[in-house]
């Protein structure tokens, strides 16, 4: 099995779970459901659910566990996309290929959705078919806490907003990427080694892989706005330097990035022979890091 094809494989699990989790447009309230639908089951790349899934597989977790906690980290990851294109911060009009859920309803709309979404994650971990045992539940749930909160995205995000005071040296810049995307990504192999009741040696090794990884992530992101194809991304790019944004392609430049997304997706690599052969296909993902066009 591939890499591509087993991301096909996730990405469509995971939009069949989010269409029955996610309540279906009915009453006064209607649009919000319709708000938070536009945004979830659009075209997303579905890397976290891959993750989450794909190194759940390396402890043989069961399945309906992962998919739950996969979706409900796609519901986390989705409501930052919507917040994150709102006016008041990037303020963008395209994402996954359609109009922004600001643009397609309106503002309040898309602050309420993202709110529910994030909401729903956590009823999702909260409930007894994501594991049996109340203990794991309360964990994956914390530690999502953990991961989106002040500490985690949110945190990043709030670093990420700071225009004048933009933290131009790379400690600082790197520690926001950590945060705003990288939380999130950690949890994605984290969440598994919980539901999968990994050993501390996978754990550490998983921990390493997602902090490698997850800068690779935000720093190809920060390279497809310069140099990326806005149609095949999906979203407005050239947006980053206009805005004032402080990242690795704004201080390194472009050359300069690409040779760190190297470097890290080679390390990310290196922490994955722990679990030797099994890993094939998570080593795979990080080449498609290296390369994505979207
Ligand atoms: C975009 O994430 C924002 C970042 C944190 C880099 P993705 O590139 O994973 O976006 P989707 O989910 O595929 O739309
Ligand atoms: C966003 O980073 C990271 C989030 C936590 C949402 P960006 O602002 O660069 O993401 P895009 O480029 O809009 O997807
Ligand atoms: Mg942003
Ligand atoms: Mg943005
Ligand atoms: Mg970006």
């Amino acid at each position: 099995m591939d890499f591509e094809k087993r991301l096909t494989e996730i990405a469509d699990k995971v939009t069949v779970a989010l269409d029955q989790l996610i309540p279906p447009a009915q009453g006064p309230e209607a649009n919000l459901m319709r708000a938070m639908r536009h945004a979830a089951l659009a075209n997303g790349k579905r890397m976290r659910p891959f993750y989450v899934i794909q190194t759940g597989a390396l402890f043989e977790a069961d399945d309906t566990a992962l998919l739950r906690v996969a979706a409900a980290l796609e519901c986390v990851h989705t409501y930052s996309l919507v917040h994150d294109d709102l006016p008041c911060m990037d303020d963008d009009d395209i994402r996954r290929g359609q109009p922004t859920v600001h643009k397609a309803f309106d503002e309040a709309t898309a602050v309420l959705a993202g709110d529910a979404l994030l909401t729903l994650a956590f009823k999702i971990l909260a409930g007894e078919d994501t594991h049996k045992d109340p203990a794991v539940r309360t964990r994956l749930i914390e530690r999502m806490a953990d991961a989106a909160g002040a500490k985690g995205m949110v945190g990043g995000q709030m670093i990420d907003m700071l225009e004048d005071e933009a933290p131009r040296d790379l400690n600082t810049i790197t520690r926001m990427q950590r945060l705003k995307t990288g939380a999130l990504i950690s949890y994605s192999v984290e969440s598994a080694a919980i539901v999968g009741n990994a050993s501390d040696g996978a754990r550490h090794a998983l921990a390493g892989f997602a902090q490698d990884l997850g800068l690779a992530y935000q720093i190809a992101d920060d390279l497809l706005d310069v140099t990326g194809d806005q149609e095949v991304v999906g979203k407005t790019l050239r947006r980053d330097e206009a805005a004032g944004k402080a990242n690795f392609v704004t201080v390194l430049g472009v050359d300069g990035a690409r040779e760190r997304v190297q470097l890290l997706a080679a390390q990310a690599k290196q922490h994955l022979a722990f679990f030797r052969d099994r890993a094939n296909i998570l080593l795979q993902s990080v080449d498609y890091v290296l390369d994505r066009t979207r």
